[in-house]
């Protein structure tokens, strides 16, 4: 693997050797250690966009493999991108700096233009509303630790289908796998591309696309939430008229089947009540550790550490 662009460019080998390295990570991460694998590399964070999790998480990953970190959590405000410098001799320049980038950038084109300038590889902390590979493979890799497979599944996607890059990079990496069923829910307006509702069907998968929340919930073994994404709107007045469409309360859990799994990236706004995180079935906060395990599996295969 030379860069991770895009979900679609993995292979189903590919993803489970991912999880395999991951998961013999995962130690790492839960006792708080420090490998020497990356001793004497560098990793750059370029964020374009607000991050809490991604770019933490990747920074962590790289300092428990052994690395360094240099990083701009605020290159729209504070890099020279602000005098109008090209992603492509940014690409080139921090290549000197640095042995693996992650950028994060609101536009979906971006990551292409800092990958040609790049001589190191780069890997997408998400751009714009298209992709979000490591976020996808941290979900699935997330669902496999908790169910114990990939197939035969009922995955439930509610929320903002339509601009949320998390669920689409769900549906490029999940398409590998078989039997499954997808209940989309969304509000109308709101519904997934239908570039991968075809392209799930193509697989033979069923899709179901609804408004109501609870016909996937007595359904689904992971429902896969997401918020509103409110940045990616074209007013203020277009958001609002989705804001708070589904709040998922203990009420609603009581609806789902007890062995489901309830899996979210986060941030959370209003889309889930306070009360469902003592749930057990709710994952979202133990995503996260996954996240860092993952995240050094991808590091590792792209800076080929062995
Ligand atoms: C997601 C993102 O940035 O796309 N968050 C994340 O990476 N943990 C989801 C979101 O912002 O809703």
């Amino acid at each position: 693997m030379k860069h991770l662009i895009r979900s679609s460019q993995l292979s189903r080998q590919e993803l489970l050797s991912l999880f395999d390295r991951a998961n013999e990570f995962l130690p790492v991460v839960k006792e708080r250690r420090k490998l020497k694998l990356a001793e004497g590399k560098i990793l750059a964070t370029l964020f374009f966009e607000p991050s809490t999790r991604t770019r933490f998480s990747f920074e962590t990953a790289m300092l428990r493999l052994g690395g360094d970190v240099i990083s701009n959590p605020q290159m729209l405000q504070t890099s020279s991108a602000k005098k109008g410098e090209s992603l492509y001799d940014t690409g080139r320049t921090v290549s000197q700096y640095a042995d693996v980038i992650a950028l994060r950038h609101p536009e979906a084109q971006a990551i292409h233009d800092l990958v040609e300038g790049a001589r190191v590889p780069v890997v997408n902390g998400g751009n714009g509303p298209e992709d979000h590979p490591t976020q996808g493979l941290l979900d699935l890799f997330t669902i496999l630790e908790e169910k114990g497979r990939l197939d035969d599944l009922t995955i439930a996607m509610v929320g903002d289908l339509k601009h949320s890059r998390v669920v689409h990079s769900q549906c490029e990496l999940l398409s590998h796998f078989s039997h499954l069923r997808f209940i989309l829910v969304s509000p109308e307006g709101l519904r997934m591309p239908p570039s991968y509702v075809t392209m799930l069907q193509e697989k033979g998968f069923e899709v179901t696309e609804t408004e109501e929340l609870h016909v996937a919930l007595e359904a689904c073994d992971v429902l896969s939430d997401t918020r509103i994404q409110q940045e990616r709107f074209a007013s203020e007045e277009d958001y609002l008229k989705h804001k708070g469409v589904y709040i998922l309360t203990p009420e609603l859990m009581q609806k789902a089947k007890p062995d489901m799994i309830l899996i979210d990236p986060l941030p959370r706004v209003d889309h889930i009540h306070p009360s469902v995180d003592s749930d057990p079935r709710a994952k979202y906060f133990d995503q996260v550790q996954n996240g860092v395990a993952l995240r050094m599996a991808v590091l590792a295969e792209l800076m080929g550490l062995c």
